[in-house]
């Protein structure tokens, strides 16, 4: 039976076993190619493919006789080639003019008509689509099968990336689909890149080996595939798009559209972003559309191609100097900027985290005026160098903090030295250390730390936690610099201290308040003085303490006094009470050391008096898991949600005793669904799993 030949080792295998044996690995390889790269819905693990192909390749040296025309390991590169061979492209790879507004584009059209001498009423489509800042690549198909691979180069010469690009996933081996559909020859052209999310990660790896580091997923796409040693390049996570092509013959398709259909059919990605527009208009709105999407596109885009659809038209419109008439390129404005890094701040948490801010010479980036940008950590400045007074190049991706991207070593003044990272806290004063495997410098002062504390105020009354209106960032910073506020008792005595006849400036005189802002103040901290106990836990701010771990502790205690007494015994590491508290789900040392040590504080205790005797705390109670719906049950949310946080909905689902889970799997009960769901709900329709909107769910679990 087949299944027990797929369970058999290579070693037990028949000459008939292996050969059925390859064909099925190839046909199964295929399919997963397809999924992948096709229809972005993976149905096995990296890990996975990577045995199949394991499998293939031990057949193959077992039985070389039997290793067959479309064979998965044809994909893997070859040995390492000793210097890049010149590739003569038999048509030019041209460039593509650039238009940079409206007019230009209107520009674009006029000229396309008045050159075909069109009519007013006879429509030129073109093709939108977005333009990939990647690698232009040429690949040779002969017959339908991959012979060879180049670089652009100049456009007429380009190096043999043979090798390498067959290690890439998306690039076919052979061209799928009919015979008739296969060219006896085609130059199949496109764009090599690396998502984002891969060039970070990449990154990271490159940064813990102490290996260079890539600029920006282009450079890092680019280093990838220019390396002599294809097993370097097969390594490195590279995918592609495909949108053009060179020679051809037979050409047996009448227009662009046509094309990327038949593209798709013979196994390659084309970008899913691709439209047909007919006026101007229509494609000024396919360029605004593609570049409201840019920052969350899972790779990088620099602006928008428009190509006249048919054929007959490109063939006669041609060429002007080395790019077409019938294209061109709509540029975005630049997210990238160059400025100077006037001084590097450092911010302290709420949990004493020391972070650096760079303060910049405002500067205009795509659009938006940047002052600050993230620098991340300690290390990320010391491994880029980054000093005050330093020209950076600055970047912005959508809604993200802007990033430093680059220094520009060779404009930096002749006296300047190395950044010194603090290791005193600039608030307080108190020695910062950085603990062992820890990325992040803390200032140790606690509570004597202005910073933490009114981080942890701010903390304190947000949404997640008291969740107190009229008590927002701003209020907690200047009632604590006047002393009003010091600490979260303070909030609920602050009416009292403020009613008292000695108190010479009460609230409502003072500018910016009066008596209705004043009393409705009091009234949204008063409404708030009954709270549920993990609700209460999470409140408090302490390190690591999240909402899942803060509703695990009110769970496991019940209240908050029956977890002050265990804490107070637990204090000995060897006591029993301490087991308890390692017992507990995510509580880990670390995270049993946190909690103990704010316990421990003196000045913690005082406040959790003061705390139990303005408040009500109420017990925790287990949640009424009969009638829930989705009690034990595995649900995941995807997309976005409109009625809550992920973290709300998380905890919503967890006390109605259900499993909130990160990935959708075969074990998964729900997926709720929101606007922009992709991969996840995507494969939950593979799997069959149900699938509902927040709306419905809400509905289900009776909180609509
Ligand atoms: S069409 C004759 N389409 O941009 C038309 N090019 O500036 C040739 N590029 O070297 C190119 N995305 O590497 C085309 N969707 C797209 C593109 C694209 C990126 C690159 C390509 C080319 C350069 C031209």
């Amino acid at each position: 039976m087949a299944e027990d030949r797929a369970a058999l080792p290579v070693n037990d295998l028949s000459e008939n076993d292996a050969a059925a044996e390859l064909k099925r690995l190839a046909g199964e390889m295929a399919e997963h190619d397809q999924r992948y790269h096709q229809d972005d819905a993976p149905v096995v693990s990296d890990a996975d493919y990577d045995a199949l192909k394991a499998r293939n390749a031990a057949i193959e040296k077992k039985f070389p006789n039997l290793i067959r025309e479309d064979s998965p390991s044809l994909k893997v590169g070859a040995a390492p080639s000793s210097g890049f061979t010149k590739v003569q492209h038999s048509v030019p790879m041209l460039s593509l003019g650039n238009v940079f507004d409206e007019a230009d584009v209107a520009d674009f059209f006029a000229r396309v008509r008045r050159f075909l001498g069109l009519g007013d009423n006879e429509p030129v489509d073109v093709i939108a689509e977005p333009k990939i800042d990647g690698l232009g690549f040429s690949a040779r198909y002969e017959a339908g099968r991959f012979i060879v691979g180049a670089t652009r180069g100049d456009g007429q010469v380009g190096e043999d990336i043979t090798a390498n690009l067959r290690t890439i996933r998306d690039m076919p081996d052979m061209l799928m689909g009919p015979a008739e559909d296969v060219p006896d020859v085609i130059e199949i052209r496109g764009e090599v890149f690396m998502t984002k999310a891969d060039f970070d990660a990449l990154n990271t790896s490159q940064g813990k080996k102490g290996a260079k580091l890539f600029a920006n997923p282009r450079n890092a796409a680019a280093g990838s595939l220019r390396q002599l040693d294809p097993k370097i390049t097969k390594a490195r996570p590279l995918t592609l798009f495909a949108y053009a092509w060179g020679e051809i013959n037979p050409l047996n398709w009448d227009s662009q559209q046509a094309y990327i259909d038949r593209l798709k059919a013979w196994g390659f990605s084309t970008n899913p972003l691709t439209q047909v527009c007919t006026t101007v208009e229509e494609a000024l709105a396919a360029y605004t559309a593609i570049g409201e999407q840019r920052a969350a596109l899972p790779y990088d885009i620099d602006g928008v191609v428009y190509k006249v659809n048919r054929l007959d038209y490109q063939q006669r419109l041609g060429f002007v100097s080395r790019a077409p008439r019938w294209a061109t390129a709509h540029k975005f404005p630049a997210e990238q900027a160059q400025t100077v890094l006037e001084k590097i701040d450092i911010q302290v948490g709420r949990t004493g985290s020391l972070t650096p801010v760079a303060r910049l010479t405002p500067v205009n980036v795509g659009g938006v005026v940047v002052s600050n940008a993230t620098l991340h950590n300690e290390d990320e400045i010391e491994r880029k160098d980054i000093r005050e007074g330093d020209t950076v190049i600055i970047q912005r991706a959508g809604d993200v903090i802007p990033q430093v991207v680059q220094v520009l070593t060779d404009k930096r003044a002749k006296d300047s030295t190395p950044y010194a990272y603090p290791s005193t806290c600039p608030i307080c004063d108190s020695l910062a250390v950085r603990e062992e495997g820890e990325a992040i410098r803390r200032c140790t002062g606690g509570l004597i730390c202005a910073a933490q504390a009114v981080e942890r105020l701010k903390h304190f009354v947000s949404r997640n936690t008291f969740d107190i209106e009229g008590l927002g960032a701003k209020n907690i910073e200047a009632f604590f610099e006047e002393g009003a506020i010091k600490n979260p008792v303070d909030i609920f005595t602050l009416e009292k201290r403020d009613a008292d006849p000695d108190n010479l400036t009460p609230l409502k005189n003072r500018e910016g308040w009066g008596k209705t802002s004043a009393e409705n103040l009091f009234a949204a901290i008063n409404e708030k003085r009954t709270i549920g106990f993990d609700r209460f836990m999470f409140a408090l701010g302490i390190r690591q303490i999240g909402q899942a771990t803060a509703r695990l502790l009110a769970q496991a205690y019940g209240s908050l006094s029956a977890l002050r007494s265990a804490l107070a015994l637990a204090q000995d590491r060897e006591s029993e009470s301490y087991a308890d508290l390692l017992n507990i789900e995510s509580v880990g040392a670390a995270v049993a050391d946190d909690l103990l040590a704010f316990f421990a504080e003196a000045h913690n205790q005082e406040v959790l008096d003061g705390l139990a005797r303005e408040l009500t705390i109420e017990d925790f109670e287990a949640p009424d898991t009969d009638s829930s719906p989705i009690a034990g049950k595995t649900v995941v949310f995807t997309g976005t949600l409109e009625t809550m946080s992920r973290n709300e909905a998380k905890a919503g689902a967890q006390a109605l005793g259900a499993k909130v889970a990160g990935t959708v799997s075969a074990k998964t009960d729900l997926v709720i669904a929101g606007p922009g769901a992709g991969s996840k709900l995507k494969k939950a329709e593979e799997l069959g799993v149900e699938v509902t909107t927040e709306q419905d769910y809400l509905v289900l679990v009776g909180k609509a």
